[in-house]
């Protein structure tokens, strides 16, 4: 089941969320990411899961085959769905990203930016298990996220007994939120994904990382 914490936070932060894509210093790496990643999905039948506002949708739908992008959320799916795709074909579903049902299809390629770091560290074989099963064999997955850079991301507040990491985010309306923000390492993500993978990639960057497997 969704967290109900975390889908209010992104509830109420939509129209203010594209604001991260606008940081300077961020743009080399984004610049980079934008043209590699659809790159990646190219020719393919992607399932996006928590695409939000639709920023890696509008990017993906350029070279994909075709594109299912879900979110729990219906107020940043509102705005992603609101976008120019220019005729491609692209469909929005309202899916939990734990519960991925049987109607959305199955895919040869999958995308999730900036959602591994939500997942709480005892889900993540759920999610992955509600993942992998919308996807074919063989399939190409991308995940990508921050990574923790000192001075720049918002500093860790807290630590769960469990080992998850929590930020202190506050947004226009006044509010002060406390979100679950994992950093994972790559040893940490190649040990939850190797059970299930033939091939794993790890690229950090200055300020994301991006992961690429091959499904088994
Ligand atoms: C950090 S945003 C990422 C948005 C988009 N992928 C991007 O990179 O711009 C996280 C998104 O996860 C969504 N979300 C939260 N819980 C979810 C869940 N259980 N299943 C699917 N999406 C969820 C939120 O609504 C939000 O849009």
């Amino acid at each position: 089941m969704a967290s109900p914490e975390l889908l209010d936070y992104y509830r109420r932060r939509a129209r203010e969320y594209e604001a991260i894509y606008a940081k300077r210093e961020r743009q080399a790496d984004l610049a980079r990411l934008g043209t590699r990643i659809p790159q990646r999905l190219a020719g393919r039948r992607v399932l996006e899961v928590a695409c939000g506002t639709g920023y890696w949708t509008v990017l993906v739908a350029r070279s994909a085959a075709s594109v299912v992008a879900t979110d729990a959320a219906e107020e940043p799916m509102r705005i992603a769905m609101s976008k120019d795709y220019g005729g491609a074909n692209v469909r929005f579903e309202i899916a939990d990203a734990y519960a991925l049902g049987d109607t959305l299809g199955r895919f040869d390629a999958a995308l999730a930016v900036f959602w591994w770091s939500h997942v709480p560290l005892g889900r993540v074989d759920d999610f992955l298990a509600s993942f992998h099963r919308r996807l074919e064999p063989g399939a190409r997955v991308l995940l990508m996220d921050n990574l923790y850079i000192a001075g720049s991301s918002t500093p860790i507040a807290e630590r769960d007994a469990e080992g998850n990491t929590y930020q202190r985010r506050s947004l226009s309306d006044g509010s002060e939120n406390r979100v679950l923000k994992n950093f994972p390492s790559e040893a940490d993500l190649r040990a939850s994904l190797a059970p299930h993978v033939r091939a794993f990639a790890y690229e950090p960057l200055e300020y994301y990382w991006l992961v690429e497997y091959t499904l088994k």
